[in-house]
């Protein structure tokens, strides 16, 4: 299976991409033959949707280079694990879009949440949860939320034995969900 790190914040300063490449790292040294790769939101060139045809209508066929883009990276994927912040209680709005401007991609594919912040980013996934069920993914049961508190240090991120264990359960999960989907498939 091929499984993306989805870091969906990209403002200046953002803790995101620090915690997608040490989860990237956890997950490859796994050694478990899948391939993991990490995609960043803020290394995407996309547009607001202002596409007249709603994704779900389009149905994976889309006439903005940049849409079409998007799609050919994210079809490439079996299964992701979305690292979300929580903006405001719920997800960074920037992310929202990304995720609105496919549908099919998506479909039928397991997902996991890495999330953090304050209280962990739990609004944020329980946001993401009815978002993800709308387009047909399975979300995974099992969540790594982290909060600041228990896995930051001065405000930085410091991942302890309880973030990778945390992190080990969400790719236990999806990689199980995944490789039950394959064989049906
Ligand atoms: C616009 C905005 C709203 C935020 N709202 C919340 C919130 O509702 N709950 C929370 O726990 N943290 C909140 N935070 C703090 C973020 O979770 C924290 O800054 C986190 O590091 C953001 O992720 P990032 O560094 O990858 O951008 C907010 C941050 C921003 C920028």
């Amino acid at each position: 299976m091929k499984i993306a790190v989805f870091v969906g914040s990209i403002r200046t300063g953002r803790h995101g991409r620090t915690i997608g490449q040490w989860a990237l790292d956890q997950l490859q040294a796994r050694g478990d033959g899948h391939t993991y790769e990490l995609i960043d939101l803020a290394e995407q060139d996309l547009d607001q949707l202002t596409a007249a045809t709603p994704p779900i209508m389009a149905a994976g066929n889309y006439d903005e280079p940049k849409t079409i883009a998007w799609s050919e990276t994210i079809k490439a994927y079996d299964g992701y694990i979305f690292v979300t912040p929580e903006y405001n209680a719920s997800m960074p709005g920037t992310m929202k879009n990304a995720f609105d401007l496919l549908k099919v991609e998506w479909e039928g594919k397991p997902v996991g949440f890495l999330s953090y912040g304050g209280g962990g980013g739990v609004r944020a996934v329980n946001h993401w949860r009815d978002v993800v069920n709308n387009v047909g993914m399975q979300p995974l049961e099992a969540q790594a939320s982290l909060a600041f508190d228990d896995h930051f240090v001065d405000f930085q991120f410091a991942p302890n034995d309880t973030t990778a264990e945390l992190l080990e359960a969400v790719a236990v999960e999806l990689v199980k969900v995944g490789e039950k989907i394959s064989v049906n498939a």
